[in-house]
């Protein structure tokens, strides 16, 4: 099963998720935008949550305890969490990423010294805490350790030994409940989305910082996961699909959060252009008044491409909400209706013509308000062998919009195709036509490998012929 399921999830691979986007049509005022970076006192960054000292991961590294190279029964977890994420988990290297080659290009471009000492880079590559909270084991060099999504260890690191210590104990102590899937994605989202005061904003991605874009059951399984599924069987079925969908709403909601947050410290009507869809801005013009030929015509997008909005405008980056609102429709049938209105006005929103800042502010406060109230029902669907076919039907049906909707929208419409696909398998068995189904989503996965060659016809073409497998399945 485990093999099976690496054919899916796992050929999503990760490292096609960055773009590289080479062609420019705007004039530069980098020097502007570029301006130099001031970095945050210790004391602002220190949040509410960080009451506690951060132990450092050698904490958690004895073999008896978390760091056995090989897993155990002796108790539900295998021990071996330290040595997993160690050996094969990126975030154990995140800090050493920042004395890179490329780190040292983006901070170059960005006019910071040196990127491992910076905490604009730190926040989302180690675990930054003021002096007052160092443990006498905490190394910043430890990079995304346990702590960054356990939390700090003071309070907790004894007691959660003892027999009878439970998630609500260890939250009053400062553990953070990975075990709730909102609060898990929230965790995640932190890093790879954001959240007000640490961002990879475009300005960090034109000084060559990856764009981040996040689907937490695609990413948890590339971690690798560390932890043992849980015992209860009604726990596991469906495991996935709950997974994703709540990663889901998160996603939507931080969105909204961050979009709004932009606004408020910019000083035009549009937000930062990380909000915005990459290609709407970064695509080929063919240049020229008269005498393009038809192969150049080919190669203007736009002749082909259906604007949701007005043409010429900026769009925002509807990646977060495209493929979410399928299951809006049927976990939240009637804020569903809601959003569908909003999403409308506000689509035309960013440099709208008719949107005075105000009432783009107001649509924006409505948008935030139901993204939150949408949570906890997608949170409580139970899915159904039914519902998550009906789901990965719903999703192949809407080609079209996906695909007019832009690369990145696209992207989570895969890794959404690729989850379904898998938590099916797992909890029900192979879904008829699987063959099939599946070397269509590893079409689709080829279809969204570069950005720049995204071609949306023959995305929605695949997606059709998805649909027409899965209608029969
Ligand atoms: C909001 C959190 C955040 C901030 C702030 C941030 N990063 Fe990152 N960075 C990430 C994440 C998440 C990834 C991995 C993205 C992925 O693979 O999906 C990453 C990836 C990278 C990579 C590529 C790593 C690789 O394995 O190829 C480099 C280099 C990098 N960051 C450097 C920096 C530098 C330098 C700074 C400060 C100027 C910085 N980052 C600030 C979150 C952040
Ligand atoms: C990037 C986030 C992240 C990091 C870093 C991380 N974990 Fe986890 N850990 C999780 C998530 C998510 C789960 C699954 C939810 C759960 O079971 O609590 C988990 C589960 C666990 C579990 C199983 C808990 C249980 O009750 O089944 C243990 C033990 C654990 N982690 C220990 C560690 C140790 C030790 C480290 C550092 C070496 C570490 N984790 C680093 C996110 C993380
Ligand atoms: C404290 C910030 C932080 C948190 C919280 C966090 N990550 Fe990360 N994550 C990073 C950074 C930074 C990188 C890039 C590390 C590198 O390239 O070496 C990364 C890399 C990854 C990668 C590797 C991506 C690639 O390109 O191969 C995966 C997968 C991943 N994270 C999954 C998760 C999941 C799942 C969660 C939540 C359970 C999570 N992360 C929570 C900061 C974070
Ligand atoms: C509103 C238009 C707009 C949007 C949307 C936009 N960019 Fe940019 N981008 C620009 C401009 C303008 C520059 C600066 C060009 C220069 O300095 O010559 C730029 C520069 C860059 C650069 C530096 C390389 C270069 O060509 O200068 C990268 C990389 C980049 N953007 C990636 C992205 C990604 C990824 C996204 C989506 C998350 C995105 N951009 C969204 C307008 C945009």
């Amino acid at each position: 099963m485990a093999v099976e399921k690496a054919v899916v999830k796992g050929r999503v691979g990760l490292g096609v998720l960055l773009v590289w986007c080479v062609f420019i049509v705007w004039p530069s005022w980098r020097t502007e935008s570029f301006a130099e970076y001031k970095e945050p006192a210790v004391s602002e960054r220190t949040s509410g949550v960080d009451l506690y000292s951060y132990m450092g991961a050698s904490s958690c590294s004895n073999s008896d305890c978390h760091g056995s190279s090989t897993a155990r029964n002796k108790f539900r977890i295998g021990q071996n969490e330290y040595y997993i994420w160690a050996q094969k988990d990126k975030h154990a290297k995140a800090y050493e990423v920042l004395t890179s080659a490329d780190a040292k290009i983006i901070a170059r471009n960005l006019k910071i010294a040196k990127p491992e000492e910076s905490a604009r880079c730190l926040a989302c590559h180690a675990v930054p805490a003021s002096p007052d909270r160092q443990g006498s084991l905490y190394d910043i060099t430890d990079s995304v350790s346990c702590e960054a999504c356990h939390g700090p260890a003071e309070k907790w690191l004894d007691p959660h030994i003892r027999p009878g210590f439970d998630p609500q104990r260890g939250a009053s102590l400062g553990m953070y409940n990975t075990k709730d899937l909102v609060k898990r994605a929230e965790k995640c989202l932190e890093c790879h989305a954001g959240t007000g005061g640490k961002e990879v904003t475009h300005e960090l991605i034109g000084a060559g910082h990856p764009r981040l874009t996040f689907e937490i059951d695609a990413y948890a399984y590339a971690m690798p996961p560390h932890w043992r599924p849980p015992q209860e069987r009604k726990d596991r079925e469906w495991l996935g699909a709950r997974v994703w969908a709540i990663g889901q709403a998160a996603a939507f909601r931080n969105e909204i959060r961050r979009l709004m947050a932009s606004r408020r410290v910019d000083s035009g009507l549009w937000p930062d252009f990380a909000h915005l869809d990459c290609f709407a801005c970064h695509h080929a013009v063919v240049d020229r008044l008269r005498g393009i030929t038809e192969q150049e015509k080919t190669e203007q997008g736009w002749r082909r491409k259906e604007y949701a909005g007005t043409p010429g405008r900026l769009v925002w980056n509807s990646s977060s909400y495209v493929v979410f609102r399928h299951v809006v429709k049927l976990a939240a049938a009637e804020e569903g209706k809601q959003l569908e209105q909003l999403l409308r006005v506000f689509h035309e929103g960013p440099a709208g013509k008719e949107s005075s800042r105000e009432s783009l502010q107001a649509t924006l406060s409505k948008l935030s308000a139901l993204s939150d109230r949408v949570v906890s029902p997608v949170a409580r669907y139970t899915f159904t062998k039914q519902s998550v076919m009906s789901l990965m039907n719903s999703i192949s049906g809407d080609g079209h919009r996906l695909a007019a909707s832009g690369f990145l929208a696209a992207e989570q419409a895969v890794l959404a195709l690729a989850s379904l696909y898998d938590t099916y398998f797992e909890t029900a068995g192979a879904m008829p036509s699987s063959q099939a189904i599946k070397d269509t989503i590893d079409a689709l996965h080829k279809a969204i490998q570069r950005g720049s060659a995204f071609d949306p016809i023959e995305f929605e073409a695949t997606m059709g012929r998805l649909h027409e497998l899965l209608s029969k399945a």
